[in-house]
């Protein structure tokens, strides 16, 4: 199905935009073909590149009148194909809606435009001592918009929450045009449908989000970090939850296995942190909160707990270069492992205390279908991300057999109370497995509402619902 646009449709465009603000060559649409999602390029019929919500919506109202489907885009730096313009739509990017509008330092609020970089609004709150704890991996490029079209979560989730649990209201523009508020900018709201929570992880399926009130608090003062080697991936993944049950939330608590570090150490050319021959995993764990004392019986608390599990030395950073340095070594893994082969990674996420089952099976499933895997994530979560390694494997097992594998893992997941994306998003790649975790009752439910919002199904095509259900 493909989008026609026709030389009128242009001239409108250019007359809501400005001609410069519509790219029709193909170089100039090959930005917009691709997110971070593997290797994945759908090129657009052209890009738009508004710069106020009035223009926005006299663009969807228009496409939606004539039938013509659009993407969405943030900073595209997703991982589920949620931003590929796919059916040749007419990619629909953000960029322009970049400013922070005010910061509210009596109610600790934050009203945003949505193509605000994450980490850009995290540093502006913090000259006022506040503090927006969702931080993606990517929080240095990836936008706010993006966040919350994705309910992304990161490592600071597990003691202060995902993208949802700071989103107070959201101005919208629909798929005809129309432009709402979905909520109130109040800390409690029981008034109605929660709009605003229908709209955090839609995916760009929905509506755009082209402005967010968020909530804040206050900025911790202190923080402290370690790092866990231990022998065994599966009694690092162990020692998880026996942190918590041992009274400590830390601020972050990530799992890398082995490789993960090893391939982040070569990415980012630096070899310092020594990994000893029979070390299979790592836990980097975080502590923060006001007092220093606190958080030195935290982290001794923590010390002791996992001697059980059979760790090494730990490593414990002693300057902020250092947290600095085991930081981006944990945020760069992605990167590394997309530069060392031909991958896929899902996003699987458990109860916390199911992990080392999760990683266990992972596995066991790699060897019977023949593919390795390297796994990281945010294990304080039960959220594993797991990188399938092309490697050897042959492009027809990797085309054919591979789909089979990933099923058992996700079959793995929901039999353990869990579910196929802790963070990531269905999008594109994974929309085929929805069948898994969602029966057809609920997946219809979640159609209907799909087409109560957008009734001619133009905006962001082909995601999230599988293809067989229409
Ligand atoms: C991370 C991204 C991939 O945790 O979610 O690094
Ligand atoms: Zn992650």
């Amino acid at each position: 199905m493909s989008n026609h646009i026709s030389s009128v449709d242009i001239d409108f465009f250019k007359s809501v935009v400005g001609e410069s603000e519509v790219l029709l060559d193909k170089s100039e649409k090959l930005f917009y073909a691709s997110d971070e999602t593997e290797d994945l390029v759908f090129i657009p019929s052209l890009v738009l590149k508004p710069k106020t919500v009035g223009q926005l919506s006299k663009i969807m109202a228009y496409c939606f009148n004539k039938n013509l489907k659009i993407t969405p885009q943030g900073a595209k730096t997703g991982l589920s194909g949620g931003a590929l313009p796919l059916d040749n739509s007419v990619a629909l990017s953000m960029e322009y809606f970049n400013k922070i509008i005010s910061i509210d330092e009596q109610n600790l609020q934050v009203t945003t435009e949505t193509a605000v970089i994450t980490e850009v609004l995290q540093e502006k709150v913090a000259e006022k001592g506040l503090f927006y704890p969702p931080d993606p991996a990517s929080k240095g490029s990836c936008f706010i918009g993006g966040n919350i079209a994705e309910n992304s979560g990161g490592p600071k989730a597990v003691k202060y929450g995902v993208t949802a649990d700071y989103v107070l209201n959201l101005e919208v523009v629909l798929p005809d045009g129309n432009v709402i508020w979905t909520g109130a900018n109040t800390l409690k709201n029981s008034t109605g449908y929660n709009l605003t929570q229908l709209m955090i992880g839609s995916e760009g399926t929905l509506g755009i989000i082209t402005k967010a009130v968020l909530k804040l608090i206050p900025l911790p003062k202190y923080d402290m970090l370690m790092l866990i080697p231990f022998n065994s991936a599966e009694k690092a993944c162990e020692a998880v939850s026996a942190i918590f049950r041992a009274g400590v939330t830390p601020s972050a608590i990530e799992f890398m296995e082995r490789d993960a570090l090893l391939w982040a150490a070569n990415f980012i050319n630096d070899n310092s942190i020594k990994i000893s021959n029979n070390v299979q995993a790592h836990l980097l764990v975080e502590v923060d909160g006001n007092h220093q004392e606190v958080l030195m019986q935290d982290c001794e608390t923590i010390m002791k707990v996992v001697e059980d599990f059979e760790c090494g030395d730990i490593l414990f950073a002693d300057s902020q270069a250092q947290k600095d340095k085991l930081w981006l070594l944990r945020r760069r893994v992605g990167e590394a492992v997309k530069s060392q082969s031909i991958y896929k990674e899902e996003d699987t996420v458990v109860p916390r205390y199911e992990l080392p089952k999760l990683l266990k099976g992972v596995k066991q499933i790699g060897e019977k279908y023949g593919f390795s895997s390297v796994c990281y994530g945010h294990a304080g979560d039960g959220n594993l991300h797991i990188n399938i390694i092309k490697g050897d494997m042959s492009d027809d097992k990797w085309n054919k057999e591979l789909t089979k594998g990933i099923e058992e893992i996700f079959k793995l997941t929901v039999s353990l109370g869990g579910t196929i994306s802790g963070e990531h998003g269905i999008g594109y790649v994974q929309k085929n497995y929805m069948t898994i975790p969602f029966s057809h009752i609920q997946l219809n439910l979640m159609k209907q509402i799909k087409h109560v919002f957008d009734p001619k199904g133009i905006l962001n095509p082909k995601k999230i619902f599988p293809d067989n259900i229409v």
